[in-house]
């Protein structure tokens, strides 16, 4: 039986919080034992909404040793892996403080604040022979997993062109508001765009430079808005949009529209289709199970089988934060091309 410790309780944390419940009601092989929050109110359920989710739902926090040290819950429970639900700021140094414990880590996205930190938490992952992986939930999305077997198959060509948005109102929920300090944070550039990011480097490796156009517009939060056009020796056309100043009812969306030479994929309002060139479009079936908790079983199962996290290897997402730098850089540069190191 895994034993984890759950730490952050705010948004993100709830969701990981109902996944343990459900896997454990599913019988799979992990226990949920300690959570930290630096905030007690959380314990009594005083929750604040996020773009997804529900702050009415409660929970039974008294099945749980609780905590609002994090030093006091490695000191004193018996874990065998973490789950950092922790604002982006803190991922680093969380991380690190329990790999050098000898804990197992998963952590959410982005991997951390800087390149430089998340190389620390690869070197803490090795040295302690531990595993790390990042919640990059789109690897574990089910349409964008149809789509990264369309694109790792061939079975429709070459990727000739992709458009990847992801966009919503000012994220006005979290601790302190640590989401618009862009020190903390990153700005939507680096907490939200860097899903697509993500997707885009997985799906198509690292691009030779990008080149960002992008605007601040909450004062100190970073680059609220983002357009970035990834440069591959191909000449594939890859672009990703973020913002998240659509405010009023606008809600949340994400999107994609990729083309290949013999057809393209398109997902929007929850729906994706599949139209090939020469024929009729069609909607394929794909898994009804939630990213969040498709990628904690798939951490279990890593731990449980002693095997490489091969779908979110840490090496690949840190490479994620390095484009992401690199567009910051483009950005600050007014859209010059900057190479991707
Ligand atoms: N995968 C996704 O789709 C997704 C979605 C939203 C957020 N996230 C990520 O999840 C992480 C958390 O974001 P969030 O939206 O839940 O933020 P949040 O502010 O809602 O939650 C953070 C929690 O951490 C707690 N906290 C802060 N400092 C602490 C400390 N020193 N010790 C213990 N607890 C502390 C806060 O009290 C709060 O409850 C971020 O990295 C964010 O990018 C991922």
């Amino acid at each position: 039986m895994l034993k984890v410790g759950l730490v952050g309780i705010g948004f993100m944390g709830r969701t990981h919080l109902e996944n343990y419940i459900k896997l454990e009601q599913e019988g799979y092989p992990v226990k949920l034992v300690a959570i930290c929050d630096v905030d007690p109110q959380k314990f009594e359920g005083k929750f604040v909404g996020g773009n997804i989710g529900d702050t009415s739902k409660q929970y039974d926090f008294s099945k749980y040793n609780l905590y609002t040290s994090y030093d006091e819950m490695l000191e004193k429970e018996k874990l065998d892996f973490v789950d950092i639900a922790l604002p982006t700021y803190l991922h680093a140094e969380a991380t690190i403080k329990a790999l050098n414990k000898g804990l197992h880590v998963f952590c959410e996205k982005p991997m951390a604040r800087t390149s430089e930190e998340c190389a620390k938490m690869i070197e803490a992952a090795k040295a302690n022979n531990k595993k790390l992986m990042i919640g990059q939930c789109l690897r574990f999305w089910p349409e964008y997993e149809v789509l990264k077997e369309y694109v790792d198959s061939g079975k429709f060509g070459k990727v000739t062109g992709a458009y990847f948005f992801r966009g919503g109102g000012t994220p006005i929920w979290s601790h302190e508001n640590w989401l618009l300090i862009n020190e903390k944070s990153g700005g939507a550039l680096l907490d939200q765009h860097i899903h697509d990011v993500d997707t885009i480097n997985w799906l198509f490796g690292k691009p030779e430079k990008v080149s960002t156009s992008a605007v601040n517009v909450i004062p100190g939060s970073g680059y609220d808005i983002v357009s970035t056009n990834y440069i591959y020796p191909d000449g594939k056309v890859i672009n990703a949009q973020d913002d998240w100043t659509l405010n009023g009812d606008f809600g949340f969306e994400m999107l994609f529209r990729v083309n290949f030479e013999k057809g393209s994929l398109i997902y929007k309002d929850g729906k994706l289709t599949i139209y090939p060139n020469d024929g009729k479009a069609f909607v394929p079936e794909v898994s009804t199970e939630s990213a969040y908790y498709k990628e904690i079983k798939y951490f279990i199962d890593c731990l449980i089988n002693d095997k490489p996290v091969e779908i979110v290897p840490p090496e690949s997402t840190m490479e994620t934060i390095k484009i992401a730098e690199a567009e910051v850089e483009s950005a600050d540069k007014k859209g010059v091309p900057v190479e991707v190191k």
